[in-house]
């Protein structure tokens, strides 16, 4: 895990590098399966990855990290909790989070941040987990936000 200084320098090299490789690619499952890389590599957060939205479901898609549950409800755990509400929820203590689901007993806090289309529409959820508490705060929520935004023109009727 890197340093709390090093974290926006961290999230500023990781996005020009999303930029380098991705840009005007129009493939929403390229670009989850190329951000889960930059995010767990540059960050050295235990699990990323996508779930993405299909009716009133989250199904799993690319990620990086110990085998995640394959398929979620909307409204259950931090996942479909941001699938209903369509804000970022940082969680600091999974076992303080009525609902959580334990994909990996090792997760002990997580984000997961919102992936909305050019319609406002809600393609998919970020979801982050580490093994260490109160991992995530206002700046990873900002980069991250940001970093979802950058997917909001991708041709997301390709995996619909
Ligand atoms: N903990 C999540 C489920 C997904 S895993 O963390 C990969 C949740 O409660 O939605």
């Amino acid at each position: 895990m890197i340093e709390e200084t090093q974290k926006a320098e961290a999230y500023q090299h990781l996005i020009s590098k999303a930029e380098a490789a991705l840009s005007g690619e129009p493939d929403p499952l390229i670009w989850m399966a190329g951000l889960s890389c930059l995010v767990r590599d540059t960050m050295g957060f235990f699990w990323v990855g996508f779930y993405r939205v299909q009716g009133n479901e989250l199904l799993i898609g690319p990620y990086q990290g110990t085998f995640g549950c394959t398929r979620i409800p909307f409204g259950k755990g931090v996942c479909g909790a941001c699938a209903v509400h369509r804000k970022t929820i940082i969680v600091p203590d999974v076992h303080q989070f009525p609902g959580h689901i334990a994909c990996d007993a090792e997760s002990r806090s997580e984000i997961v941040v919102p992936v909305f289309d050019e319609l406002g529409q809600t393609r998919a959820v970020l979801d982050i987990d580490s093994v260490d508490y109160d991992t995530f705060d206002r700046t990873d929520q900002d980069y991250l936000e940001r970093i979802a935004e950058m997917m909001r023109d991708l041709e997301w009727s390709r995996i619909a």
